[in-house]
């Protein structure tokens, strides 16, 4: 009653006054009251509209010129679209805001874009970028590509992808931050935080928390395929990521394609309504995957697009990205009465409060700066921000004699198809990026070694090779010092629908190292790949390896900053590398099994491959560096904690070199009896830590009750007394143990 007699005076002040404004169009009011009042002036088709959301046609040129594109118009003035993906510029967003603005209600439209990895100024791709394990690097990435999307007219960007995934041949992990969840939290939060930052101004953009949830399941790495996971992995393993996007202010979420527990998600109401919005209080607002309403009824749990619709918003689900199924049915399920105008007005109020939020009411064309696209994108400054969170993304896995970095006046032959191929340098998602902007390994070698470097192709484009390549190579060879051979696959079979069954070194790029290892010259490899590939074989004909990833804009001259020694190299990998296809899903917080291998791997009758290791080739958080750390006297400031207690854990790093140098000293436990199995190690914190020639420094952490915590099958943290082990070290091998006690 007090609310609309409120409203009733604020109208009529507003009438009586000269001003036109009704209180939705009234900044003076709060954003809620504002939604409220709209909500009240909006027809049921009105509301259905906002949820839909259609490809503004990046992909078919300019929107306003294609017939296609025309008839969404149509739709926009109509009131019936409430966002737009795809449409790129501001003199595009502003043309189609001007349709909106024909709308009876004037309510502005969203505009989304993939900006997964920057939009014009192409960063590493995440996977790599997580391997800096840099979190503040992390956040300015983020935020550079939040900057010139936000400059070029972009309100919302679908990213970050925080599924995590254990296997290499499902070619989305390079959207992602790995295979732990610790780390894929923490860098997905930073994520969130560098796209939004107070999503005030306009150099800022939503964040879009994916694939809801636990997209990186899908069985045996095929894309789009079944997820099957327990309870007991849901909450342990893939949902703390998604978790903590949200608690760092995710404006948006979207529902993956999968199902889980045998219901998409789309339409899951456990997810969607239990866990999301009423565990984890998420205010914000969802969006579909592509389609992905409609394609319930491929799933088999939707008889048409209108069973469809009724299951998305009976679940929770809001906004639908490209299948028309809400704006269609929805005012008819309302009239059925299916539907109620209460969950319809809950799903369209969240996404009015974000554009209000945006300032969009305001000024419906306030992202459509010219100047600001002239200004903000592809600047020096972003340039440089971009080659340095690609020098901290590679990782070096192998550098026998220290053969890198490189002596200032080498002879360097440098072999391979993809180092002198910009298109290859690029993955799926690269919004803006122009591949000729890029600079290609060969470029930077050439600028970073004064014109001392040598180039052959070494295999085709498809990493076939042939006699003429091979001889070429060592022709090319014979009066170099040091070889590089850039072998891997195209960026081009990294991201979606690029799931590969043999993630592996192709055969003919096999031959090159083997005829140019009897040069007996060093070799090093550099590994460009959208994922772990098998390296087991390459490994034989190389002394050094350096998994350079998909680098973006900088990427030659972010390897030649490595291979010459301007840049330490400091990654670690977030995923680990199998050492054959079949030993995938391979990672480091596994469980111990009832008959776990023996250290010694002899005798029988236990958990093992009778033709292959256990162990990966490399496992998670490993990498060289040009400086060698010892680490000792590992001590905690108590042999037993209570639950209250926070334990202090030390331990001595010591750098063996004559060489600066940075490590990233990581944190593991293992809780050994607990009421569910816990994994043999657990990423729980971790430390960049800068360290002078021969420097030697105490690395402390404080470990509280909440890192020795775990969920339930009900998603509530527990913890139990009993013994623990804390883990330190370089990597998740390769580390020192002490044991305490839990009261
Ligand atoms: C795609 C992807 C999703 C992306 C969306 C819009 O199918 O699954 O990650 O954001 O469609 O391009």
């Amino acid at each position: 009653m007090k609310f609309s007699l409120v409203l009733l005076f604020t109208s009529l002040f507003c009438t009586a006054h000269s001003q036109t404004k009704l209180p939705y169009q009234n900044e003076k009011l709060s954003i809620d009251l504002r939604v409220k009042d709209l909500l009240g002036r909006m027809t049921v088709e009105e509301k259905a509209g906002q949820l839909n959301q259609l490809n503004g046609g990046a992909f078919t040129g300019p929107a306003l010129k294609d017939e296609a594109q025309k008839s969404k118009m149509k739709l926009v003035q109509e009131g019936k679209v409430g966002s737009l993906l795809n449409v790129i510029g501001t003199k595009e967003t502003r043309a189609i805001q001007e349709y909106a603005m024909k709308s009876r209600l004037k309510i502005p439209l969203l505009f989304g874009l993939d900006v997964i990895h920057g939009y014009k100024t192409i960063f590493p791709i995440p996977l790599a970028e997580a391997c800096s394990w840099n979190l503040d690097q992390i956040e300015t990435n983020s935020s550079v590509a939040a900057k010139e999307a936000a400059s070029a007219g972009i309100h919302w960007t679908f990213a970050p992808m925080c599924d995590i995934s254990n296997d290499p041949r499902w070619g989305r992990v390079m959207e992602g931050a790995g295979e732990d969840p610790y780390l894929a939290s923490v860098i997905s939060a930073k994520r969130v935080k560098g796209f939004q930052g107070n999503l005030k101004g306009n150099e800022n953009v939503m964040a879009c928390v994916k694939h809801f949830a636990a997209y990186g399941a899908v069985e045996g790495g095929r894309e789009y395929n079944t997820v099957d996971v327990s309870r007991f992995m849901l909450w342990n393993k893939y949902l703390p990521s998604y978790k903590a996007a949200v608690e760092a202010g995710a404006a948006t979420v979207m529902n993956a394609f999968n199902v889980v527990e045998g219901v998409p998600a789309s339409g899951n109401k456990y997810l969607v309504n239990d866990v999301l919005k009423k565990k984890w209080g998420f205010k914000g607002f969802l969006v579909s995957d592509w389609s992905s309403f409609n394609e319930m009824i491929n799933h088999g749990y939707a008889k048409d697009s209108k069973d469809a619709a009724l299951k998305a918003m009976q679940a929770g689900s809001m906004m639908d990205m490209e299948s028309s199924a809400s704006y269609k049915y929805l005012p008819e399920l309302i009239k059925e009465g299916k539907l109620t105008l209460a969950q319809l007005d809950e799903a369209v109020g969240k996404i009015l409060y974000y554009k209000f939020k945006l300032g969009l009411f305001e000024d419906p064309f306030y992202f459509c700066n010219a100047r600001k696209e002239i200004q903000n994108l592809f600047t020096d400054e972003h340039r440089n921000i971009a080659r340095q969170a690609a020098v901290q993304s590679i990782v070096m896995l192998k550098n026998n004699e220290s053969i890198l970095p490189v002596k200032n006046d080498a002879k360097i032959a440098l072999i391979g198809h993809y180092a002198e191929s910009k298109e290859d340098m690029f993955d799926f998602w690269v919004a803006q990026g122009k591949t000729d902007e890029a600079v290609s390994i060969l470029e930077g070698f050439e600028q970073r070694f004064n014109g001392n470097v040598t180039y052959a192709k070494g295999y085709m484009p498809d990493n076939t090779t042939t006699e003429t390549l091979i001889n070429e190579a060592i022709q090319n060879c014979y009066n170099a010092d040091i070889i590089f051979v850039n072998i891997g696959i195209s960026g081009k079979m990294a991201g979606e629908d690029r799931a590969l069954a043999q993630p592996e070194i192709s055969q003919g790029q096999i031959e090159l190292l083997k005829t140019l290892r009897k040069l007996g010259k060093p070799i090093v490899a550099l590994v460009s790949s959208g994922r772990p590939l098998v390296l087991t074989e390459a490994d034989k004909y190389v002394d050094a390896i350096l998994q350079i990833w998909i680098l973006g804009t900088e990427a030659g001259n972010a390897v030649a900053d490595v291979v010459s020694g301007d840049q330490s190299p400091t990654g670690k990998t977030v995923m680990s590398f199998p050492y054959a296809v079949g030993q995938i899903p391979v990672y480091y917080n596994h469980f111990n099994t009832n008959r776990p291998a023996p250290s010694d791997p002899g005798g029988d009758w236990y958990s093992r491959y009778r033709d292959i290791p256990n162990d990966p080739l490399y496992p998670f958080g490993y990498g060289l560096t040009y400086t060698q750390f010892g680490y000792s006297d590992l001590r905690l400031s108590k042999s037993t904690m209570t639950k209250s207690d926070t334990l202090t854990v030390k331990v001595t790093l010591s750098n063996q070199s004559e060489r600066p140098g940075e490590e990233i000293v990581q944190l593991y436990i293992r809780d050994h009896v607990a009421s569910l199995i816990r994994p043999v190690k657990e990423l729980k914190a971790f430390q960049r830590v800068k360290m002078a020639p021969a420097d030697v420094q105490d690395v402390t952490f404080k470990i509280s009750a909440k890192d020795l915590s775990f969920y339930d099958v009900n998603g509530n943290l527990v913890l139990e007394p009993g013994k623990f082990s804390i883990f330190v070290g370089g990597n998740s091998r390769d580390v020192t143990e002490a044991v305490f006690e839990l009261k």
